[in-house]
């Protein structure tokens, strides 16, 4: 049965977003019907199609109470809207349907595990809300709410963990069929850690381990967990809040991080040897991964910042998903590269050898905004050079620039010019490896995003502008003497 709640925002994006032109949107990366988005969710491959849901609130470009938005693909890169899946309509649910993920059940049906939040005043006055995990089961289209929910509260928790902060579940099957979830939880030194609970059958959950803690080392809360498999490693991925720039590695506010390690089936332990950003740009938060059927593990994330959201008045639309990117494991890194269904888009191609870059210029064919570019650089004599800088999206007045500097092996990212009024960052910087001042940089760009993925994915850079559509220049600039190779596509989704 539809609830009310739901019947409302379904008819609402429906008359809403016939409003929205396509051409004001990114064209191969979801946004949200209408209103405002946040963290993927039910990130899944379910009867032919890859469901992406996301957090949602239909009525404005602001967060509010919490729906499930639904979108399918075939492809992952063009999306269709399907009516939104969850609305907060239940008691235990009322104050926000919060993240959560999808897989199938043997039946055929599909399962959605989310937090439900609950209004509560507690017995001094405060509101603090209580979070729990509930079930929903469906076709691909409709979804009923479990009758026996919630099927994890604080009941279920060990002594110390919080119930206000217990959110994000990410179930994953196991491979002798039963099922697992990681949840995000804070405990008593008020920092995040995951949880680890199992199930037979999907719906009798039981608490199995504390998978991994942050000890105030990472942020505070580690939201959104995810738990795979990646080559001979066992990969946590975490959200963590509140976090405290580490040297150019982690930068403060709203983090991702991909703890890598290795998981003791039998003792329940998680051995973390390695910690790594996900991200390295401005906008990235809150990832989930799937795997897809042919055994491609693919990640997805929020192509935004919580401390960065601004929208204007008139806008109708607010955040947007990251390209999907398929994730590798090499050389104690995790390697993020846009999936190759992005070379089935590419359209037109231009392509230059043996540039020679130094006074800033462009190149005959080479601009757009909604393009698959690669450029390799490297010095053009023994001399080295002292940067090299490209920059997209401009104009006569805006740019958001890309720049390389090889004596201290760091790439800065800035859209201090991409037509952006608000004072907050826009600037980033990232090591990367040294490769004697080469480097080969692939640029996504579509529409009001740049991303970044820098020798064959070793590291992924991410970020958003509202530069106005007709800055679509490209130029390339060196101080000291470069030679660049390009090879750009438009991307042309039919
Ligand atoms: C992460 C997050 C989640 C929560 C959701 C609420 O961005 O804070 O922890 O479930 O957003 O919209």
């Amino acid at each position: 049965m539809t609830s009310d709640t739901l019947k409302k925002a379904r008819e609402y994006e429906e008359r809403v977003s016939a409003y929205i032109m396509d051409a004001e949107r990114p064209a191969f990366h979801l946004s949200p019907r209408v209103g405002w988005m946040n963290d993927p969710n039910g990130f899944s491959f379910y009867k032919g199609e890859y469901h992406l849901f996301y957090q949602y609130h239909p009525y404005s470009t602001k967060w509010g109470p919490m729906h499930w938005g639904h979108a399918v693909s075939r492809d992952l890169l063009r999306w269709r809207y399907l009516p939104a899946a969850l609305a907060p309509d239940e008691a235990y649910d009322n104050a926000g349907c919060f993240s959560g993920s999808a897989l199938e059940l043997d039946d055929g049906r599909q399962l959605i595990m989310y937090t439900g939040v609950q209004e509560h005043l507690s017995h001094d006055g405060v509101r603090r809300d209580l979070q729990t995990q509930c079930l929903a089961v469906g076709d691909g289209l409709e979804y009923e709410k479990y009758g026996a929910n919630p099927v994890l509260d604080g009941k279920d928790l060990p002594e110390g963990f919080s119930r206000q902060d217990f959110r994000d579940p990410k179930l994953f099957r196991k491979p002798d069929g039963t099922f697992g979830c990681v949840v995000g939880c804070r405990t008593e030194d008020k920092s995040g850690s995951v949880l680890l609970f199992e199930s037979d059958d999907g719906f009798d959950w039981h608490f199995v381990t504390v998978l991994d803690r942050c000890y105030n080392e990472y942020g505070k809360m580690w939201e959104c967990p995810d738990f795979f498999t990646l080559g001979d490693k066992q990969i946590l991925a975490v959200s963590p809040q509140d976090m405290s720039a580490v040297g150019l590695e982690f930068h403060n506010g709203n983090c991702t991080m991909f703890l890598i390690g290795e998981y003791d089936e039998t003792a329940h332990t998680f051995d973390r040897q390695n910690v790594q950003a996900v991200d390295y740009g401005l906008d990235f938060y809150a990832p989930q991964t799937l795997l897809t059927p042919d055994g491609r593990r693919v990640v997805v994330g929020w192509m935004q910042n919580w401390d960065t959201c601004v929208s204007g008045p008139e806008d109708k639309w607010f955040g947007q998903m990251s390209l999907p990117r398929e994730l590798s494991y090499r050389d104690g890194r995790v390697i993020q590269n846009p999936v190759r269904e992005l070379d089935a888009l590419h359209g037109r191609r231009v392509s230059y050898s043996d540039i020679p870059v130094q006074e800033e210029l462009t190149l005959r064919g080479v601009y757009g905004r909604t393009i698959d570019m690669t450029v390799t650089v490297r010095p053009r004599s023994e001399c080295g050079y002292t940067n090299f800088r490209m920059k997209v999206a401009a104009g006569s007045q805006h740019y958001t620039s890309i720049t390389y500097t090889p004596l201290t092996s760091t790439l800065r990212v800035s859209r201090d010019h991409s037509g952006t009024n608000r004072d907050f960052v826009h600037v980033r910087e990232c090591f990367v490896r040294d490769r004697g001042g080469e480097i080969k940089l692939r640029v996504v760009l579509d529409r009001f995003s740049a991303e970044i993925f820098v020798n064959d994915g070793e590291q992924a850079v991410t970020l958003t502008f509202t530069t106005p559509l007709s800055a679509d220049g490209i130029s390339f600039q060196s101080q000291g003497k470069t030679v660049i190779n390009v090879e750009k596509y438009d991307i042309t989704p039919q």
